[in-house]
């Protein structure tokens, strides 16, 4: 394959990831799966640690999840192991996040006064938005944690750019990491390992109204200085 060729499909697969947030029931082949975690297991990490513990729940262990997760947000037992708040997001990354939420809404003709509405499409992050399976990404602590959580990003990249490249879709979820102890207890992970993240995945459904939906992004020069 020439440099052209490879660069050109690289950018295609790029291109073809996105976050879809609305999935068919059909589950995926277990040697499928495998084979996205085998692509995501070449992520590169600090000093090759490979922190990554990733547990992933379909059919019945799903399904219980979800529910776990709804009777956890019903009765307000939330648990961080990384604090996140949109408060504190500030400036330009507090506009970009304001305008993410405005274009999905609007995607889904849900209006900014419709708050009952609003709650209800924020809920469908714990019902996995519909995927037939959710990959959770653990990881232990070092120091302050920040560069194993580097690593577990990379991982989450290539999970989510191999999952295109296998005419899959998934989401990145930091809500799922806001009930770390439910999903522990859930799972049998032991309190050690603290929860970054999760990514529903499955078959995207093209018919819906949040599918239509496309984030923008800004020009690369705006986000890099050269100096040559
Ligand atoms: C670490 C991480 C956490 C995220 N958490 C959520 C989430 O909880 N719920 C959600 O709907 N989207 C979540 N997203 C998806 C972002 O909104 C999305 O990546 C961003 O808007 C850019 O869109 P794109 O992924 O389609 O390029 C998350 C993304 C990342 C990388």
């Amino acid at each position: 394959m020439t440099y052209e060729s490879s660069a050109s499909a690289f950018r295609h697969l790029l291109e073809a990831r996105r976050s879809i947030r609305s999935f068919l029931p059909t589950r995926v082949p277990d040697s499928m799966i495998a084979s996205v975690l085998q692509d995501a297991q070449c992520a590169p990490s600090n000093c090759n640690t490979q922190p990554w513990h990733v547990h992933v729940v379909s059919g019945s262990s799903r399904d219980r999840l979800s529910q776990a997760l709804l009777a956890a947000e019903a009765a307000g037992r939330m648990s961080l192991d990384f604090s996140f708040s949109a408060n504190d997001v500030h400036g330009i990354y507090g506009e970009r996040l304001r305008e993410q939420g405005a274009a999905y809404y609007q995607a889904l003709g849900i209006s900014r006064e419709a708050l009952a509405e609003r709650r209800a499409a924020s809920l469908r992050n714990l019902e996995f938005f519909g995927a037939p399976h959710a990959a959770f990404l653990f990881m232990p602590v070092f120091g302050d944690a920040v560069r194993v959580a580097g690593d577990i990003g990379m991982y989450g990249q290539t999970f989510l750019l191999s999952l295109a490249a296998h005419g899959l879709g998934g989401v990145p979820q930091t809500v799922l990491g806001m009930y770390a102890d439910t999903i522990r207890e859930e799972l049998g992970v032991d309190p050690s390992l603290k929860l970054l993240f999760g990514i529903s995945f499955g078959y995207p459904d093209a018919t819906s109204a949040a599918a239509a939906y496309r984030i923008e992004k800004v020009p690369f020069e705006d986000s890099v200085v050269f100096h040559n």
